[in-house]
């Protein structure tokens, strides 16, 4: 688990917020879960990560959302192990939405990225595909993956460039991510971006004048997206 799940989890209200806007500051990454659709009922505020939203009486609640910051909200505890629904969606001004697949499923919720905004470079590999299970996250480069023998997606935020290779030290076969602009990429099966399963051991931002592998990968600022493996 990242060292980021160590922030401070904050639960700012209980009972109904009828002001969505205001609640937010700029660039705060928050997520507000409300028990029924339109963003009205009973309502939990959270600023990190919740493995298990019971902790906070609120597992297989949530009907509706707003959220500032890209977050990941799982049908399953612990982020999606298992069979799980999941629901990823990213702006960095407050976005409101119903919940879908994950209406009243909802048990786990994380971020994405780095708390200052989505137009910073981050890159956050996953053990599975669609998000689950555990992470690494990378801002410049790691030449020893902790996930080495165990990944299946990948998210960028802050596009532009990384290289990927298949051994350790930025060494061996490697594949550059270019993307456009300056948003989020969201890759929930790396084999659709033409990279095996479990096959990286070292990343870095940039990559090199010529590379014999470019994956072009769009980027965008805003997006909202359900996913039912
Ligand atoms: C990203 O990589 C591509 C392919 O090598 C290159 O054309 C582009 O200039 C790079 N962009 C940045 C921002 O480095």
């Amino acid at each position: 688990m990242s060292f980021r799940s160590t922030f401070l989890l904050k639960i700012v209200c209980c009972f109904t917020a009828a002001t969505v806007s205001g609640v937010f500051g700029q660039q705060d990454i928050r997520a507000t879960l409300y028990e029924q659709f339109g963003n009205s009922g009973m309502s939990v505020s959270i600023d990190g990560y919740v493995p298990d939203l019971s902790t906070l009486g609120f597992a297989d609640r949530a009907r509706s959302a707003c959220t500032v910051g890209m977050w990941i909200f799982y049908a399953m505890p612990n982020y999606g192990y298992g069979s799980y629904h999941v629901v990823a969606t990213y702006s960095d001004s407050p976005f409101c939405f119903d919940f879908d697949i994950v209406a009243a499923d909802v048990s786990s919720v994380r971020y994405v990225g780095s708390g200052a905004g989505l137009s910073v470079q981050t890159f956050t590999l996953y053990e599975q595909t669609y998000f689950a299970r555990n992470e690494e996250y990378i801002t410049s480069e790691k030449p020893a993956l902790n996930l080495a023998n165990v990944h299946g997606s990948i998210i960028l935020t802050g596009g532009g460039n990384w290289t990927v290779f298949e051994g350790t030290s930025y060494s061996g076969p490697s594949a550059c991510l270019a993307s456009t602009g300056t948003g989020v990429v969201v890759i929930a099966d790396i084999r659709t971006v033409g990279l095996e399963h479990n096959s990286l051991r070292s990343v870095r931002i940039g990559c090199e004048t010529n590379p014999k592998t470019v994956v072009h990968l769009q980027s965008s600022m805003t997006g909202h997206r359900s996913f039912s493996p």
